[in-house]
């Protein structure tokens, strides 16, 4: 059989892969396919045919597999924010706990913590703008493609920051098409205030004025900003931010301790599981009664002032300098005195300094720690580390440069603080084996 584009197959999907499309093979090509399980026969389009691969689009289950279940969101199978609302919850539970299992040595014991709240859980949404020829669409790509869809409300984020959406759409019917929209980030705190940050591709941005009536009339928000960003590359925030209403800042607390949120900061995602997340780090840390603890990767310095409770210093380490501006201020209004933070690339730091706590705390971003880094680290014969990791995959392929350096993992817990997509947190102590 030869295989064309455009014209419609059936086959079995033999796995789900990480990123979440499904893959089958079919004349010796690997055709990756959307919103499918493994098991399922499907009937597929072909619309994307390369020299190895290619790309499907499911047109009907043939044969479902027990663990489907209908999509809670109407454009579930379009947008790419969520990459698994097709499977019931406990389907998802097992893929990520399966996901972690190929990554980690054979019979290691992982837990994996259902989330408190599978709905309307995030505190942060950040959407994209596209001029279509009916006006402006705003929401997230849809998978596989750089088309936006339009998104009137979302599953999986607070419902303060939909109601935003709201009025953000009825403004946005209103615009002459040569308004440079380019994205818009939403963020709430656990105060109930919301932080609205539009970006605009050029300072020619005319309607302000509309914009700052339009969204004000919600009340929680406290804090309108505007962004430019003349660059199309990756990066959605560009260097120049101006206030348009209200305050910087908005203000949040976790496990007690308060915090602000900047436009450009990172915070985590999940307010609530993070609280369980971070006690359960805490518990870890706690009976080793540490003299010196350093939370590496620290963003805005939570849990580096959590851990204070339980060490007799903290020190936090973070690339972004607003982030460590927001820490050093918060640590002053939670009269945490035993911390400090320093702002500096982690390998930099650890590169420079003579210092060696008794235990360390990494929270990298997806892409998983330098190699340096760890090489620092194990170099430094530290006797604990806490791996916070966002990716099964860099978790994997780090664990294994610690394992081979002489340490033992003495429990692995995850926890599904990002229901409906692929993704998973999980917390790793790795012990220094004597
Ligand atoms: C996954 S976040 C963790 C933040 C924090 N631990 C928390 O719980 O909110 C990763 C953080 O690493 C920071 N980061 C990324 N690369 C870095 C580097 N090379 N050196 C220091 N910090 C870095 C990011 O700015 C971000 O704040």
């Amino acid at each position: 059989m030869i295989l064309n584009k455009n014209k419609h197959y059936t086959a079995t999907v033999e796995k789900v892969l990480p990123f979440g499309n499904g893959a089958l093979t079919l004349e010796g090509k690997t055709i990756l396919v959307p919103n499918v399980l493994v098991g399922e026969v499907i009937r597929f389009k072909l619309i994307r045919l390369e020299k190895k691969k290619g790309i499907g689009k499911c047109i009907k289950i043939i044969k479902e597999a027990p663990e489907r279940v209908k999509a809670p969101c109407v454009i579930a199978s379009r947008c790419g924010g969520c990459q698994i609302q097709h499977l019931s919850i406990d389907g998802q539970l097992a893929r990520k706990l399966n996901l972690l299992k190929e990554q980690l040595p054979k019979d290691t014991a992982i837990e994996i913590i259902k989330s408190e709240n599978e709905t309307h859980y995030r505190n942060k949404i950040q959407l994209s703008f596209q001029n279509n020829k009916d006006g402006f669409v705003c929401g997230l790509n849809k998978t596989n493609s750089n088309e936006v869809i339009d998104m009137k409300s979302c599953l999986i984020v607070n419902e303060n920051i939909n109601e935003v959406l709201v009025s953000l759409r009825e403004w946005m019917s209103t615009l002459p098409s040569s308004t440079p929209l380019a994205h818009l980030v939403i963020r709430h705190s656990n105060k109930n205030e919301i932080m609205v940050g539009l970006i605009v591709s050029s300072s020619t941005f005319r309607e302000k004025n509309s914009f700052v009536s339009a969204i004000k009339t919600n009340a929680n928000v406290k804090s309108i900003l505007l962004n430019i960003n003349p660059t199309s590359n990756e990066t959605i925030l560009g260097p120049t931010t101006n206030l348009l209403y209200g305050k910087e800042t908005i203000s949040d607390t976790c496990l007690g301790l308060y915090y602000p949120i900047s436009l450009n900061t990172f915070v985590q995602n999940n307010p609530v599981m993070t609280e369980t997340i971070y006690t359960y780090v805490g518990e870890l840390i706690k009976p080793l009664k540490p003299t010196l603890v350093w939370d590496l990767y620290c963003g805005i310095g939570i849990l580096t002032q959590y851990l204070a409770k339980f060490s007799t210093t903290t020190l936090g380490v973070e690339l972004v300098k607003e982030s460590i501006k927001n820490a050093t201020l918060s640590s002053k209004d939670n009269e945490c005195k035993n911390v400090s933070f320093v702002s500096q690339d982690v390998k930099e730091f650890l590169g420079q300094t003579q210092d060696t706590p008794q235990v360390v705390v990494l929270d990298p971003p997806r892409k998983g720690c330098d190699k340096d880094v760890l090489a620092s680290l194990i170099e430094k014969k530290i006797d604990t580390i806490v791996y916070i990791s966002c990716s099964p995959q860099s978790l994997g392929r780090d664990s294994k440069i610690i394992i081979e350096s002489g340490y033992t993992i003495e429990s692995v817990k995850a926890f599904d603080c990002f229901t409906h997509t692929i993704h998973v947190e999980t917390v790793v102590c790795f012990k220094l084996a004597s």
